[in-house]
């Protein structure tokens, strides 16, 4: 490859990161808008999460970052997508009502609720019953878990931080 070809190939490179964001936010849009927008979803957004945040902002954070990080690792964005909107549908108010332990029992508590009002894939189930490990001993078995897992944790600490 000649200098010049690198130079031009190199100064598409922005271009193209760009055009690859666009088009995934685009297909989160249109992906996620009918499950964003179930009452059932919605209720979350009388739940507190960390401070101000609610349980629905914060899921669909995790979602929409959750989502960009599979596409670009070509995981199953779908079954991303839909086991991070639910990794907090615990349904409590966690300041006035918490069942105690909040931190250890509320992923359990999601994953039975979750199961109750939708049908998930093993993957979904996986992602929300592990997603506060280390805190609880639930080791991720799918790769779609560590990806909602970690930006779990950068986007609940970015909250604390800004709250
Ligand atoms: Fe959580
Ligand atoms: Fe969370």
């Amino acid at each position: 490859m000649t200098i010049d070809r690198f130079r031009t190939e190199f100064s598409m490179l922005p271009k193209f990161f760009k055009d690859k964001h666009k088009a995934i936010q685009t297909t989160y849009k249109i992906e996620s808008f009918s499950f964003l927008n179930d009452p059932k979803i919605l209720m979350m957004k009388d739940y507190p999460h960390h401070g101000d945040v609610s349980c629905y902002v914060h899921c669909e954070r995790v979602a929409r970052y959750s989502y960009f990080v599979s596409k670009w690792l070509k995981l199953d964005h779908q079954s991303v997508l839909n086991g991070a909107i639910l990794h907090d549908y615990y349904l409590y108010d966690r300041y006035k009502n918490s069942p105690g332990l909040h931190g250890l029992k509320h992923s359990k508590i999601a994953l039975f609720k979750a199961t109750e009002d939708f049908d998930l894939n093993i993957i979904e189930k996986d992602i929300i019953r592990t997603h506060m490990f280390p805190l609880t001993p639930t080791i991720p078995k799918y790769k779609e878990s560590l990806v909602v897992l970690c930006v779990d944790k950068v986007v609940a600490t970015l909250e604390y931080l800004k709250g």
